[in-house]
C-alpha cells in the first residue's frame, strides 16, 4: 500500500482564500475565509481581492493547520493553485505557498482549479466507481467532463459565452437583488411558480455539450423592461426567479444525462459553486435516479471554492511522485478552459 501523504493546500484563485490539511485522501480541516464586501460593488472587484488575500493567508494556514494538529515536520508537500483564475489573487495564493516550501524545504505542486472541482465529489465518497460525467458550474465556469479516472478526464462541452452562476449573477443585478446572485436566486425561486415565464433553454436540443447563458440574460432583461418599465413589482420577483432558476437547471441536468446517456456512464456527479443550487442537487437526482444512474453532489462546504480538493488531487493525481516537484519557477495562469480552447483552436 502506498504511503499516506499530508499535504497543506492553498487556495485563491478567486475570492475565497481557503487553506486545508489533506492525508491520505481524508480532509483534517478545511478553512475558508470569503469576501462578502464585493457585494457592496455587485461583483468581485480583483485588486481589492488580491490585497484580501493577502491579508488573511498566513493566519489562515496556522488556523489550519492548529484545528487538526498538524506541524510543519509533518507536512510532505504544499499543493497550490496556480490556474485558472484572477491573475492577482494566483499570485498571492502561489507565491505564499512558493515562501513556505523554501522555508521549510518541501515540494510544491501547481494545481489546476477545475480539475480540484472536478473530483471534490470524491471528497465525501472514497469508493467513487469511475468513470463519471461532472458537471462543473460556477462563476466563472460551466463545463461538462468525462472523467475516466484521477489521471484522465476530457471536456465533452464548455459554455460558449457566460457560466452559469455568472447567469444567476447578472440576472440578480437586473433584479436588484445583490450579489453574488445564485443563493437569493434559489431562496426566492423556492415560493414563486417555475412555469409563470417561458425564458429560453439555449442550446438544450443541441446534438454536442456546449452551454450557453448569454442568450437567457438578455431575454430576461427584453422581458423585463417590456412588462415592467417602471420597475419590478416586488410581488413578481418570486416568479422571475422561479421560472429563471428552471431554465438554467434544466439545460444544465438535460446535457449531462443525456451525456451520461450517451456514453453509457452510470454515475454523475456536479461541482463548484452552483452546485449549492437546490433545484438542481433535487432535479438532477431525480432525472439521474429515473434512469437508474448515481448522482453525487458534494457538500455544501465542498462545493464553493475550497482548498480540500486542491490537496486531494494533488495527492490522488501525484501520489508517488510527489517528491519530485521541487520546480519554484512555475507561472500563474488565469486563463479560462474557454480561452484555452480558443487559443488551442486558433494554433
Ligand atoms: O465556485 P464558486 O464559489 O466560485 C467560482 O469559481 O466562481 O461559485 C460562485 C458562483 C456564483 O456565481 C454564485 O452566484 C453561485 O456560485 N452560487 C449559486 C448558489 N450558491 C452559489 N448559484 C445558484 N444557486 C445557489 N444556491
Ligand atoms: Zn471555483
Amino acid at each position: 500500500m502506498s504511503k499516506k501523504r499530508t499535504i497543506l493546500a492553498i487556495e485563491s484563485s478567486c475570492d475565497d482564500t481557503s487553506v486545508a490539511v489533506v492525508k491520505g485522501g481524508k480532509i483534517l480541516s478545511n478553512l475558508i475565509s470569503s469576501q462578502y464586501f464585493h457585494k457592496k460593488y455587485s461583483g468581485i472587484v480583483p485588486e481589492l481581492a488580491s490585497r484580501a488575500h493577502i491579508q488573511v493567508i498566513s493566519r489562515l494556514t496556522a488556523d489550519a493547520m492548529t484545528e487538526c494538529s498538524v506541524g510543519f515536520d509533518e507536512v510532505d508537500a504544499i499543493a497550490v493553485t496556480s490556474q485558472p483564475g484572477l491573475i492577482g489573487s494566483l499570485i498571492v495564493g502561489s507565491n505564499f505557498a512558493k515562501g513556505l516550501a523554501v522555508k521549510y524545504n518541501l515540494p510544491i505542486v501547481p494545481v489546476n482549479h477545475i480539475e480540484g472541482h472536478i473530483f471534490s465529489g470524491c471528497l465525501q465518497e472514497p469508493k467513487v466507481e469511475f468513470p463519471i460525467i461532472t458537471l462543473v458550474v460556477s462563476g466563472g465556469h460551466t463545463a461538462l467532463f468525462r472523467v475516466d479516472s484521477y489521471n484522465k478526464y476530457k471536456i465533452l462541452g464548455l459554455t460558449r459565452d457566460d457560466a452559469a452562476g455568472e447567469a444567476f449573477d447578472k440576472i440578480a443585478a437586473l433584479l436588484g437583488l445583490g450579489y453574488p446572485g445564485g443563493p437569493v436566486i434559489d431562496k426566492l425561486a423556492k415560493q414563486g411558480n417555475p412555469k409563470a415565464y417561458d425564458f429560453p433553454r439555449s442550446m438544450i436540443h443541441d446534438p454536442g455539450f456546449d452551454f450557453s447563458f448569454s442568450g437567457l440574460k438578455t431575454s430576461v432583461r427584453y422581458f423585463l423592461n417590456r412588462e415592467f418599465p417602471d420597475g419590478t413589482p416586488e410581488e413578481k420577483i418570486p416568479d422571475i426567479c422561479a421560472s429563471v432558476q428552471a431554465a438554467i437547471v434544466d439545460v444544465l441536468v438535460a446535457k449531462t444525462i443525456k451525456a451520461a446517456n450517451k456514453l453509457r456512464i452510470k454515475s454523475v456527479t456536479i461541482a463548484g459553486g452552483v452546485s449549492a443550487n437546490s433545484q438542481l442537487r433535487s432535479q438532477m437526482k431525480k432525472e439521474a435516479a429515473k434512469r437508474k444512474i448515481r448522482t453525487i453532489a458534494p457538500d455544501m462546504g465542498f462545493c464553493m471554492d475550497n482548498a480540500a480538493m486542491i490537496g486531494f488531487i494533488a495527492e490522488k493525481k501525484f501520489g508517488e511522485e510527489i517528491e519530485s516537484f521541487r520546480d519554484l519557477t512555475f507561472v500563474v495562469n488565469p486563463a479560462s478552459m474557454r480561452a484555452e480552447r480558443k487559443k488551442k483552436k486558433r494554433n
